[in-house]
């Protein structure tokens, strides 16, 4: 840190705040399930569940067993949800660590019920019905057997039955409309035949803002917890609050004459005499090799471009228009004080959650607490 002054700065009050948003949109008594998978969308999955559960998320996410044993490691007790596929090795860590696991299938649920039984306890499950994200899940028309096969395992109990959206995102929420009255319908012949499910979840963030029939007794939202864009065809960011920066201090400035080049295969040529600043960031960072020549870093006083290509550790900025930028001061990749994280994804063509999801470990966590900016 001392060495290499860069780290991605994580606003927990920010996490908690959008929680709180989140949370009052939905139905009274309904839950939140905070998706906390893939390290928390870079952000650090257990700060940020602390932080989702200070808002009032009753619940986690994550994709695989270890992601949630990890959470148990870091002393997180809330329910977590493993929502991938888990096989027999995952079933026995997952049932061993106090997991709730995502079901696909009858012959699924029978490894978490061996695991359970194996250890004396009971496992919630959740049965995952894939309604047209053609993903995990079983057939629609499979679901209401394999859902009372399942309830009748021992070991086991059937807390939920879930499913995803292919596209809550969209300006058109057609295809979303349709999986939902697909989903309750799997429901409903579930329950006629006299099963109860308690818990009927399938809203990530998009599903949760624009679609309010799918909040139903819990969502799912994770994007929408870090303050980022669930869509870009649909405002999904207001009453949210980015919760990451991705910040360096300038490590070297030097001015350099007309002509020179900069970076490897020399693709930025200076047309004038130009100062250069060098920030600690690369592509190993997170800090993606297509920003080359395209993307901008903020100072207070305004935004430098990136010049030549990104290296794997370090990337230079033209601060000629700002003389004010001096060694040591701080340069903004994204987040509040920079570029916007969805400024940054448009620029290359991807979404929101790959930028955060990109920012790699050797970049250090700072967790900040800080009062709303709006
Ligand atoms: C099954 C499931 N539910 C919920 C989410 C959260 O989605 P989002 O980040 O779009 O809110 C994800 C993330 O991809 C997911 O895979």
């Amino acid at each position: 840190m001392i060495d290499r002054p860069a780290w991605a700065e994580v606003n927990l009050s920010a996490v908690t705040r959008n929680i709180r948003s989140l949370k009052s949109l939905m139905p009274p008594g309904s839950r939140i399930c905070a998706v906390v998978k893939a390290d928390g969308y870079g952000h650090g999955a257990a700060a940020v569940s602390r932080a989702a559960l200070a808002g009032g998320a009753e619940r986690l996410a994550v994709a695989f067993a270890e992601e949630g044993i990890e959470l148990r490691r870091q002393g997180i007790t809330a329910p977590v949800l493993v929502l991938g596929y888990t096989g027999p090795e995952g079933a026995r860590r997952a049932v061993g660590w106090g997991l709730d696991v995502t079901v696909l299938s009858e012959d699924n649920a029978r490894l978490v019920s061996e695991a359970a039984t194996a250890l004396g306890g009971t496992a919630r499950v959740h049965l995952k019905v894939d309604t047209g994200m053609s993903r995990l899940g079983i057939g629609p028309e499979e679901a209401p057997a394999a859902a009372r096969a399942i309830a009748a395992l021992p070991g086991l109990e059937l807390e939920g039955v879930f499913s995803h959206f292919a596209a809550s995102d969209a300006a058109d929420s057609g295809f979303a409309r349709e999986q939902l009255a697909r989903y309750l319908d799997v429901i409903a012949r579930i329950e006629d035949s006299g099963l109860r499910i308690p818990l009927r979840h399938m809203a990530n963030s998009g599903g949760l803002l624009f679609l309010p029939e799918a909040r139903l007794d819990m969502a799912r939202p994770g994007i929408s917890v870090y303050g980022l864009r669930a869509s870009s065809e649909r405002d999904s960011l207001s009453g949210l609050e980015p919760a990451m920066a991705l910040r360096a201090r300038v490590v070297q400035t030097r001015t350099v004459p007309a002509g020179t080049t900069v970076s490897y295969g020399r693709t930025f040529r200076a047309a004038r005499i130009t100062r250069l600043a060098v920030l600690p960031l690369g592509y190993a960072d997170g800090v993606f090799r297509s920003l080359s020549n395209r993307g901008e870093v903020g100072f207070p006083s305004g935004r430098a471009p990136i010049v030549g290509r990104v290296c794997m550790d370090q990337c230079m900025v033209d601060v000629t228009d700002l003389p004010e930028v001096r060694e040591g001061d701080v340069g903004t990749f994204f987040g509040p004080g920079g570029p916007a994280v969805g400024e940054v994804a448009d620029r290359i063509g991807t979404i929101d959650y790959e930028i955060t999801c990109a920012v790699n470990k050797r970049v250090p966590r700072v967790y900040t607490e800080e009062e709303s900016r709006r």
